[in-house]
C-alpha cells in the first residue's frame, strides 16, 4: 500500500514583477536574469498572506479530488517559514479549511514537497490515514535581501497542493541531507538581555555556483536511484518535474540523463524559484492542461537548503 495523487491545486499572488521592473530598483537587467536563470517574471505577495495562498491552493486541490476538508486524516505543509513560527502553517490551514485532523510542517527548503510525499507514505503504510493533504507554500520575497541583486531576482512566492488517497502509485522515493550552510537564512535572535549572540539580518544567502554543482549531481544520482528502486529505466519516464531553480540546471540535467528532452516540464520563466512550492505548482499547471495520461510515470527531483535533496516516481492515476 502506498498512495495515489487524486487532486492538485495551486495559487500564486496576483502581483507580477518582470525583470525590467526589478531593474528599476536594483542594478540588474532582463538580459542578465534571463540568460543566467531563465526567469522572466515572478509573483510577489503584497496584500495577501502566505496562509491565504496555502488555503486557496488547498481548496482547489480538494475540489479537484472531489473531497472535503472534513474527510482529511492528516495535513502536512512544507515551508521555510509560514506567517507564524508557531502555530505551524499546517495548523493555521487546518483551521481555515475546517478540518479536524493532525497537522504539522516540514522544513526541508526546496526539497520540502518531496520530503512531505515520502513522510505521507509512512502514514499510508501503517494504515493510519485514508486521505492526506500536502501543501507547499513559500513566501520567498519575505526572506531575500531586496538590495542583494545576486539573490532577490531569483525567487517568487506561491503555493501548490496535492490530495493523496490510498493507492499504489508512489513507486519509489529517496531523501538525502548533507548539513551545510551553503544556502542559509539565519533565525532571529530575540532580545534576551543576557544573550551574547551576534544579531544577523534574517536574509537568504547562497553560494550560487556551489549549489549549482550540488544540484546537478543530486538530480542525476537521485533520479537513477529511484528508477533502480522501482526497477524502471530512463525510457520508462513520461514526464520529469525538477525543482524550478534555474533553467541552466535543468538544461544540464537534460544533457546528462537519457530521458527525451521534451519530457522535462518547466514554468520557471513565469514564477522564478518558489522553493518547495515549485514542483506542486508545476504539477498542477500541467495536470490542468491535460498533459498527463492515466498510467504515465512522473519523475520528480528537488534540491535545496539543508542541503537536502529528494526524488520520487509517481504513476498518474487520473
Ligand atoms: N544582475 C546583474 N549582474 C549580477 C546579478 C544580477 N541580478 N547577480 C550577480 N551579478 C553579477 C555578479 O556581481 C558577478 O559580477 P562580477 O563578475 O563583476 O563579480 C557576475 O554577475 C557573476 O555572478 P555569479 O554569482 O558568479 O553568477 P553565476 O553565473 O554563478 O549565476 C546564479 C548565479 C544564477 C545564482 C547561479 O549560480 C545559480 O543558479 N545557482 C544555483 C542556485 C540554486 O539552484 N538554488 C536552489 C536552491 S534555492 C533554495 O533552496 C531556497
Amino acid at each position: 500500500m502506498s498512495f495515489s495523487i487524486i487532486g492538485t491545486g495551486s495559487a500564486c499572488p496576483d502581483t507580477i514583477k518582470t525583470n525590467k521592473d526589478l531593474s528599476e530598483i536594483i542594478d540588474t537587467s532582463d538580459e542578465w536574469i534571463k540568460t543566467r536563470t531563465g526567469i522572466a517574471r515572478r509573483h510577489l505577495l503584497t496584500d495577501e498572506t502566505i496562509t491565504d495562498l496555502a488555503a486557496l491552493s488547498a481548496e482547489r486541490a480538494l475540489k479537484d479530488a472531489g473531497t472535503t476538508a472534513q474527510e482529511l486524516d492528516l495535513i502536512i505543509c512544507s515551508t521555510i517559514r509560514g506567517d507564524y513560527m508557531t502555530p505551524s502553517m499546517a495548523c493555521m490551514l487546518q483551521a481555515r479549511l475546517g478540518a479536524a485532523c493532525p497537522a504539522f510542517d516540514i522544513n526541508a527548503a526546496c526539497s520540502g514537497f518531496v520530503y512531505a510525499l515520502d513522510n505521507a507514505l509512512g502514514y499510508f503504510e501503517r494504515r493510519k490515514v485514508k486521505k492526506v493533504l500536502i501543501v507547499s507554500a513559500e513566501a520567498m520575497s519575505k526572506m531575500v535581501d531586496w538590495t542583494d541583486r545576486a539573490t532577490c531576482v531569483l525567487f517568487g512566492d506561491g503555493a501548490g497542493a496535492v490530495v493523496l488517497s490510498e493507492g499504489n502509485d508512489y513507486l519509489s522515493g529517496k531523501l538525502t541531507a548533507v548539513g551545510s550552510d551553503l544556502l542559509s537564512i539565519p533565525g532571529t535572535e530575540g532580545c534576551c538581555p543576557y544573550s551574547n549572540a551576534e544579531i544577523r539580518p534574517s536574509y537568504l544567502s547562497m553560494q550560487g555556483q556551489e549549489v549549482f554543482k550540488f544540484a546537478v549531481n543530486a538530480i542525476m544520482k537521485d533520479i537513477r536511484d529511484v528508477l533502480n528502486e522501482a526497477e524502471l529505466t530512463e525510457d520508462d519516464v513520461d514526464h520529469v518535474l525538477l525543482h524550478q531553480a534555474n533553467t541552466r540546471i535543468i538544461e544540464t540535467a537534460k544533457s546528462k540523463l537519457n530521458i527525451s528532452k521534451e519530457k522535462y516540464l518547466t514554468n520557471i520563466e513565469e514564477y522564478g524559484n518558489t522553493s518547495s512550492a515549485s514542483i506542486p505548482i508545476l504539477l498542477d499547471e500541467y495536470a490542468r492542461k491535460g498533459m498527463f495520461k492515466k498510467g504515465d510515470i512522473l519523475a520528480m527531483s528537488a534540491f535545496g537548503g539543508g542541503l537536502t535533496t529528494g526524488a520520487c516516481l509517481v504513476r498518474w492515476c487520473k
